[in-house]
């Protein structure tokens, strides 16, 4: 081989260049950059914007990996990541690379035309999922709307009365009135009701009361394989096989929503396929981790499901664009290689904090799979929120009581040993309230 560097590699080599100086430069300049004071950013918000978020008093100005950094400078180990959402952290040099790229050539293109990226990443999903056809939109609240469209379409083509859907209450399936209105914790459907007919709410791992409600006007059987918000609750695989059996023996389609358990947190790419043999839905939801912080989210169906819509009875106008769809492909790449890491990361967490329970009696159970967890604790865990941001660490609560942990895919037993320091000091203190 010759030594002689050709034109296009030199063009390759200055390209190389060209990232390295930039990333440099866009790090350097995001150390540097004067944040706005928290105290006017706070204000500010609270004179404009609808009072509808009981936010931390906390402003976040950046991060990098699985840290951020508030406005004074303050470091964070992050184990929330917005909500799930960051997977790759923050930052990451990939990401960054594949954005960059991408915003020099085309943001947006609606789905009026094609561009190159809906196809290979809908042929990857279909591959991960064992599904046939996807649709793209923008969150999970959204996904669930695809999913209810396809499972009353599906319903009408076989009955007018078969319109119901089978959810669970604990549930959580986002804030439109749709996934709202199958959303089985009151607190969030209340102010707002009516809700859309049809949806019939059972115990979750219940399968009596299941083979009661689910009869032949049921249209749609919608789970979430551990249920994030309801508090880190996962379903037994008797449960979640007799949800199966049922909705085929009632001709429903059984919806697994993996919006917050799914693509990669549970140390597979659905939380379904942990179990063996593995039970299939007719359709799947995502969104969260996607795209790493850009929105996107999606409706994967069988063939069969998928065709209950046809051309022009759905649709979106930011859904899979070519910059989110660039972001997830990247994304995905990853994945293949981190799997390993969530698997083994999250059983050294949840070990760990397996520890903690052994010192701290108020710790009533350590839940979940890979990096989404689950700590049950006997009083309202609000404080200890507070207590562990001060400390340096971002978790929450979910469920009032359910210490919850959804790290980014990249972290370290080096992380955790100083989350679980943390956690010691933070517990130590913990004072359940006073009645
Ligand atoms: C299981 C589940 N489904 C749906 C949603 C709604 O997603 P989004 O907030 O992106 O609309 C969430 C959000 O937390 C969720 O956890």
């Amino acid at each position: 081989m010759s030594a002689a560097i050709s034109r296009t590699d030199a063009s390759n080599v200055a390209g190389i260049l060209y990232d390295i100086v930039q990333a440099r430069y866009d790090e350097k300049t995001m150390e540097t950059a004067v944040a706005t004071p928290a105290a006017s950013v706070i204000d500010l918000e609270a004179k404009y914007l609808f009072q509808n978020y009981a936010r931390y008093p906390l402003v976040l100005h950046r991060g990098k990996g699985c840290y951020v950094y508030d406005t004074s400078g303050k470091r964070y180990l992050d184990l929330i990541a917005g909500i799930g959402v960051n997977a790759l952290g923050h930052a990451h040099p990939r990401l960054m690379k594949v954005i960059r790229e991408q915003a020099g050539r085309m943001l947006h293109s609606s789905n009026l035309y094609y561009h190159e990226y809906q196809g290979p990443l809908a042929e990857r999903i279909a591959k991960v999922t064992g599904l046939d056809r996807v649709f793209f939109c923008n969150s999970g609240t959204e996904a669930m709307e695809g999913a209810l469209k396809i499972i009353r379409a599906h319903g009408k083509k076989i009955s007018p009365h078969k319109f119901e859907t089978v959810a669970l209450f604990d549930s959580f399936h986002g804030r439109t009135f749709g996934a709202l209105s199958i959303t089985g914790q009151e607190k969030y459907r209340a102010d707002f009701e009516p809700m859309l007919p049809g949806a019939r709410f059972v115990h979750r791992n219940d399968i009596g009361e299941l083979q009661q409600v689910v009869g032949e006007n049921t249209a749609g059987i919608v789970i979430e394989i551990v249920q994030g918000e309801g508090g880190v609750n996962p379903l037994t695989d008797e449960y979640i096989r007799a949800s199966r059996d049922l909705a085929d023996r009632h001709n429903a389609l059984l919806v697994f929503d993996e919006i917050q358990c799914g693509v990669g947190r549970p140390g597979a790419y659905f939380s379904y396929q942990l179990l063996d043999p593995i039970v299939m839905p007719d359709i799947t939801t995502a969104a969260k981790p996607l795209a790493c912080g850009i929105p996107l989210g999606f409706v994967a169906a069988t063939e069969r499901a998928a065709n209950a819509i046809g051309k022009g009875q759905h649709g979106t106008t930011f859904g899979g664009g070519p910059l989110a769809c660039r972001i997830a492909l990247e994304f995905f790449d990853i994945l293949d290689e981190l799997l390993p890491n969530i698997i083994h990361v999250g059983g050294y967490f949840r070990m760990q904090l397996m520890e903690l329970a052994k010192k701290f009696s108020f710790i009533q159970e350590v839940r979940g799979y890979g990096l989404m967890i689950g700590v049950e604790i006997d009083f309202a865990g609000k404080q200890i929120v507070l207590d562990a941001m001060e400390q340096g660490l971002l978790i929450n609560c979910t469920h009032d009581k359910v210490l919850r942990f959804l790290p980014p895919y990249i972290l370290t037993e080096q992380d955790v040993d100083r989350a679980i320091t943390v956690l010691k000091r933070v517990f130590k203190k913990a004072k359940p309230p006073e009645a």
